[in-house]
């Protein structure tokens, strides 16, 4: 089955846009600098990666007759506000496991940004105590557990999206919306830089890309990961794992080589969730020059890693590199205490 034969539920205004972010690039010196911005894909909740990712799990909750999103995060999980969307555009009910993932001393921290947003939306939003990691858990378990007690039909969705057959299929067809957009644009990026945690976004990007480059004729690009998980082989092997699924799930028809797989660590500092100088730099740095929004926990830290790869060099001076703004803006307002 190919990309385009799998179902679809739109969920996002169409393409995202894309452009040049110039006062960035003349700042930098190096390679011109675009973005395109899931930040604003969406109507739903300030939209984001995980929507473009739902756009495919929505067609087999809704074959499987589920009636509950159940979903977990940490307590300023971006993730679970977009199931909270999404579950209530659908008319559905969602269960949100928020969980300690991050030690931040924010005294609202658990009361604005996403998962104020959650609750706003209708979702059962319940906090607990477990620490950051992306594997099964048991308040996961007991959440699933009772929306069947009640006569419920859950749909589960793992941290991020990821871990779900379904979880790359919404990056590997941004990989192709890319391409169509390269055509419109007459411009081609050599080099895509994203943020990665829990996998799929930038998995999904590997499979696509390497679908239009062995099945389209496209031409050969690099996928930059930028870990902000701080625990880089444990992304590695996560975006490994789903790249790979994800490529045979679209039949491929090659196997995805190792140097496909590249997640770069030096930004994530030492901890999941929070900041480091080089994180507020690179989101004042581009508040100030472009008026565009980037959060301390994703974003702030993947464009730590292209100020630095683009300033030096290490992206070629001479061309074109695409920034993926995955969103996440909502959870500034946890930092307060750090920004004021
Ligand atoms: C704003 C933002 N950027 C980046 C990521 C990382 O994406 P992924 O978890 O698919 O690696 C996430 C979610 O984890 C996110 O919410």
């Amino acid at each position: 089955m190919a990309l385009a034969d799998f179902p679809r539920h739109r969920l996002t205004f169409g393409p995202s846009p894309i452009h040049p972010v110039d006062r960035l690039s003349a700042h930098l010196g190096g390679a011109r600098v675009w973005m395109k911005r899931e930040d604003v894909n969406s109507g739903l909740a300030f939209g984001g990666n995980k929507t473009r990712k739902l756009e495919y799990l929505v067609p087999d909750a809704l074959a499987k007759g589920a009636d509950t999103l159940v979903s977990i995060g940490g307590v300023q999980s971006n993730h679970t506000r977009q199931v909270a969307a999404v579950a209530a555009h659908l008319g559905m009910k969602a269960v949100l496991v928020q969980e300690h993932w991050v030690d931040w001393p924010d005294s609202v921290n658990d009361r604005v940004g996403n998962i104020l947003l959650s609750r706003v939306m209708g979702a059962d939003v319940r906090l607990s105590p477990a620490g950051f990691g992306i594997g099964f858990k048991e308040s996961w378990k007991q959440a699933i557990a009772d929306v069947e007690a009640v006569g419920g039909t859950p749909y589960p969705i793992p941290a991020g999206a990821s871990d779900h057959p379904l979880g790359g299929l919404g990056f590997a067809n941004w990989a192709h919306e890319v391409a169509a957009q390269e055509a419109e644009l007459g411009v081609f990026f050599d080099t895509i830089v994203v943020c990665s945690v829990t996998g799929s976004t930038h998995a999904g990007m590997i499979a696509g890309f390497a679908d239009l480059e062995h099945n389209f004729g496209g031409r050969p690009r690099r996928v930059l990961g930028i870990d902000a998980s701080a625990k880089i082989d444990e992304t590695r092997d996560q975006v490994a794992r789903i790249a790979r699924n994800t490529a045979s799930l679209m039949g491929l028809g090659r196997e995805v080589h190792d140097d496909e797989i590249t997640v770069l660590e030096g930004w994530a500092g030492d901890l999941y969730g929070i900041p480091v100088e080089s994180t507020d730099e690179a989101m004042f740095l581009t508040g100030r020059l472009e008026g565009v929004i980037l959060d301390p926990v994703y974003e702030g830290k993947s464009m730590a890693g292209l100020i630095d790869l683009v300033s030096s060099g290490e992206i070629p001076r001479d061309s074109n590199v695409l920034y993926a703004h995955l969103g996440g803006q909502p959870a500034i307002n946890a930092y307060s205490g750090r920004y004021h």
